[in-house]
């Protein structure tokens, strides 16, 4: 199995409410399939970014320049759409415990103005300077402009300065064409990647944001672009059945107008729950909006909650089945994992959990999921289930495509721009003015 599955026999959505949200769908449908016509030029331009074969050259050059200076860290500087899905693929792809593997190249985050977290950076990559090596530093900022961002990449240059003479050659940019940080890493003589204008941050992991880092990584980046690319085809298709992208947006719609205003990623596996982590900021951010597209105050969102399992069915599990009807969940699960473990045949453990001699974990986990859909399922609680074939960059990619296009089209189905953030940038500029001593309350 190479595809990934989409399973809604358990939604609770009957036949004749889909097929009316198909025919709601249909003009949305066929932007989308104007939008591949028109380069980078739509809203919807990120559905492009499988098929630019010419920046994937230009980002796989970089990686193998950049990896000639056998560098022993890579930082990724940078927030929100700028480094979730970075971190999403590279957790469901290399494992959680990348860096304890002993790779040649480690990968550190710094995302937020934490002191203690970017102290433990320095910690981490001063020594390693100190003795010769060599440490990139990925800068990655649609705007170019946030804060975080900025007053990181300023803390570590400045590390990096101390032991480099030649410090630009370790520095990676990724902007918008032309945004202040762009001309100022002309300027300082950094490599620069671009980001397409009309590609926002949380749609923009298929772009330089996700595979220059991802790239440097080892992670099979021409392979992750195939399989969202194999997604993307389907989820142009009008026929609701064949399009898992509408399909999804239509039952997730559908809910939310009966009242079930929670969606919930369930991921059954450890090493998704930083998948979990950018689509919460996908569903968030592109649904939660104050206005609608006829510009009216709606109030609209749906909030996404994301759930591992089977370790939040610990903590969980009681309030999924015995509280409020007001939520709709998606299960996610692998098919087959990296390697198999099995547990061994001791019979004197065989009384303490009967049914486990010998059995490979999977097996157990498989058990546990079945176990709670049926309980899901007695006590009348939607879900649907998606089912990845293992965990390569082809599945991931095609999972990711999923999500985004499934996010463009409830935003249609809500009436809401899944494009923009308007509220978004109104901390960032309020926050801008604290830090300049203007008073504006
Ligand atoms: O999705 C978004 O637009 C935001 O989450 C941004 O990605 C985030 O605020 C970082 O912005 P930037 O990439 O401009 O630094």
């Amino acid at each position: 199995m190479r595809e990934l599955k989409f399973n809604h026999s358990d939604s609770l959505i009957s036949n004749k409410e889909l097929d009316k949200l198909e025919k709601k769908l249909q003009s949305e449908i066929q932007q989308m399939n104007l939008a591949i016509t028109k380069d980078y030029k739509d809203d919807r331009a990120s559905i492009n970014l499988p098929d630019d074969k010419e920046n994937l050259e230009k980002v796989k050059s970089l990686v193998k320049n950049k990896l000639k200076l056998n560098p022993k860290y890579l930082i990724v500087v940078g927030i929100g759409g700028s480094n979730l899905g970075t971190i999403a693929v590279q957790e469901a792809i290399l494992g959680k415990f990348y860096n304890q593997t002993n790779p040649d190249l480690n990968v550190l985050y710094a995302d937020t103005v934490d002191s203690d977290l970017m102290q433990d950076i320095i910690s981490i990559i001063e020594p390693s300077l100190k003795n010769g090596d060599n440490v990139i530093i990925n800068c990655i900022s649609k705007s170019g402009g946030t804060t975080e961002t900025i007053a990181n990449f300023e803390v570590l240059v400045d590390v990096l300065k101390k032991y480099k003479k030649h410090y630009e050659r370790y520095v990676v940019v990724v902007t918008d064409k032309n945004s202040k940080f762009w001309n100022f890493a002309l300027e300082k003589g950094f490599e620069i990647l671009e980001i397409p204008n009309k590609v926002g941050g949380r749609y923009s992991v298929f772009s330089s944001v996700g595979l220059f880092p991802l790239g440097m990584l080892g992670i099979d980046i021409y392979e992750l672009l195939k399989g969202a690319k194999l997604m993307k085809d389907k989820c142009l298709n009008l026929n609701l059945k064949n399009n898992p992208a509408a399909l999804s947006a239509s039952l997730i719609y559908q809910h939310k107008l009966n009242g079930k205003t929670i969606h919930d990623l369930f991921l059954f596996s450890t090493d998704f729950e930083s998948i979990g982590r950018w689509y919460r900021q996908l569903m968030g951010e592109s649904i939660g909006k104050e206005f609608n597209k006829k510009k009216k105050r709606v109030f609209e969102g749906i909030t996404p909650t994301v759930s591992i399992g089977s370790t939040d069915l610990h903590s969980m599990a009681q309030l999924y089945l015995g509280g409020p009807y007001d939520k709709f969940t998606t299960f996610v699960r692998i098919d087959k994992n990296k390697e198999a473990v099995n547990i061994p045949n001791f019979p004197e453990y065989s009384d303490l959990v009967k049914g486990l001699q010998g059995k490979p974990l999977s097996e157990i986990m498989d058990a546990i999921l079945i176990g709670v859909q049926r309980a899901f399922k007695k006590g009348k609680r939607p879900f649907v289930e998606i089912i990845l074939p293992n965990k390569s960059a082809f599945s991931i990619g095609q999972f990711l495509q999923l999500k985004e296009m499934e996010m463009m089209y409830l935003g249609y189905l809500l009436g809401v721009n899944p494009f923009d953030q308007p509220n978004v940038e109104l901390y960032k500029t309020e926050t801008r003015k604290v830090l300049e001593g203007k008073n504006t309350e």
